[in-house]
């Protein structure tokens, strides 16, 4: 059974109908399972997915993601149900897709829609020997009143639970996610389907949301994107908007919201597709389309207006000794030193890069600190890898970095190397001496 790409056939295809897997077909999926294993992936099926005659497929395809020890958190939209619903009963909906206003009687109806297609998840799940939940993890808020028109019960995600969130995939459940969450008041507010991807993937640092849509994929001037970057995709959303099919508009707006608030990739996949998930994930062209982004887009050189936060940001880390403590006018005078890193204009991670003057083959990594809810996404790593490449570009061959307490981190993760601390200059290393903190000596050789 070929895929027509070149790629191995998928592993579902052949458990959905009774077949055989081939060796050959395993061996190429395995290669992706290192890769994959232990990370998040958040599929978001919009409503019209759950209809299609292809969801007992995908939910197969779902269980073979989880038994490749891939966490997976399942999101569905019910605009389809809910225009049907509303025909059934001659009911004036105020809007489908929870982007505009939701009056009560849509609310209603919203419910109703909502609670039967997470029953026909649930029930696909169930015959895929899948646990499965759903909780009242999302917290909203109402949107008010916009433009001056009251939104009702259209609402915007506050706050989610995520360690509930978590236990779940840790215990291998599957967390089922309706478009619908609690307000303050414990009452039901609609949410927007694509946005709820966006927030859940954010908060729990998913390595990608698939968007299951009933179309191509992102369709921009009349044609279906196989890949696109983040940064071209926000220039057509900022200056060509009619550029995007009506259809590709949400999640095209989302897919730029989920990577700038660190989900580094997102899939737009046409679910009627046999197989068209497991192709994606497990292949390298894939069969939807792809938004990824800069490696280093949310690196940048610090400013003088980041003093205050960069110093409340890495004091606690001083607190703990993993940092040498510097005051806001040192962090001031040697802000040149420090790039951060910024999600959603908050900074939440830092590193300095210091040249010495009468050494220009050497250069110093430092102060490097994630905040602790950002730890384990390879941001550490991207801090330092970004450093590197800046020192390489200045015609630096070695950078050092000195560590009392993730030397560990620099050698396992950044490729580092102990060395002796007369690896240091002069001055350097009367100031190593003075200081009395024995930091571990670590270099790395730019090559
Ligand atoms: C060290 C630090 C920067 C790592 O940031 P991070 O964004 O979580 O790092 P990454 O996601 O790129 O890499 C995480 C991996 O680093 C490894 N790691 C982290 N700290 C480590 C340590 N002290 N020893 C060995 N390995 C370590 C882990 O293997 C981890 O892998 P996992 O995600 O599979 O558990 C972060 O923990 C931090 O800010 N610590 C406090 C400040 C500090 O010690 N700074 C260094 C002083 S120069």
């Amino acid at each position: 059974m070929s895929t027509g790409n070149g790629t191995p056939p998928s592993l579902p295809a052949a458990t959905a109908q009774g077949t055989t897997i081939k060796p050959t077909d395993l061996r190429g999926i395995l290669k992706y399972v290192p890769r994959f294993q232990g990370q998040i992936f958040v599929l978001a099926l919009d409503g019209a997915i759950v209809a299609d005659e292809n969801l007992s497929n995908l939910l197969v395809d779902i269980a073979v993601l989880r038994s490749l020890g891939i966490k997976v958190v399942l999101i569905h939209g019910i605009g389809q149900q809910l225009v049907e619903l509303a025909a059934l009963r001659n009911v004036a909906i105020s809007d489908a897709y929870g982007t505009g206003v939701t009056d009560a009687a849509t609310l209603d109806l919203a419910i109703r829609a909502s609670s039967r297609v997470s029953h026909v998840i649930l029930e696909g799940l169930t015959q895929n020997s899948l646990k499965c939940a759903i909780t009242n993890s999302i917290r909203a808020l109402p949107i008010g009143i916009i433009k001056g028109v009251d939104q009702q019960f259209t609402g915007r995600v506050e706050r989610i639970d995520k360690e509930f969130i978590s236990e779940l995939i840790d215990r291998s459940v599957v967390p089922v996610v309706p478009p619908l969450a609690f307000g303050p008041d414990g009452k039901s507010l609609r949410i927007n389907s694509d946005a709820l991807a966006a927030e859940l993937a954010e908060a729990l640092h998913a390595t990608k949301i698939i968007y299951l849509t009933p179309h191509g994929g992102l369709e921009i001037d009349g044609e279906i994107r196989r890949e696109i970057s983040v940064d071209a995709l926000r220039a057509i959303i900022k200056d060509k908007p009619d550029q995007i099919a009506e259809t590709s508009r949400s999640k095209a707006m989302h897919a730029v919201k989920a990577i700038e608030t660190g989900t580094p990739r997102v899939h737009i996949v046409d679910g009627r597709i046999f197989d068209g998930l497991i192709n994606e994930i497990f292949s390298s062209e894939g069969v939807g389309s792809l938004v990824y982004g800069n490696d280093y887009q949310q690196i940048r050189k610090a400013r003088r207006s980041d003093v205050r936060f960069i110093y409340s940001l890495t004091r606690n880390a001083v607190r703990r000794e993993e940092l040498i403590h510097r005051t806001q006018q040192a962090i001031e005078k040697n802000i040149d030193q420090f790039f951060v890193y910024e999600i959603d204009e908050n900074i939440i991670a830092c590193v300095t890069l210091y040249f010495y003057p009468d050494m220009p083959e050497l250069a110093e990594v430092g102060s490097l600190y994630v905040l602790p809810f950002y730890h384990h996404r390879g941001i550490g790593k991207k801090m330092v890898e970004y450093a590197c490449l800046m020192a390489k570009e200045r015609g630096t061959k070695r950078v050092i970095a000195l560590s009392t307490q993730s030397f560990g981190f620099f050698t396992a993760v950044c490729g580092f190397e102990e060395t002796t601390k007369e690896a240091l200059p002069e001055a350097r290393l009367k100031l190593y001496d003075d200081s009395g903190r024995n930091a571990k000596v670590l270099v790395k050789q730019l090559t």
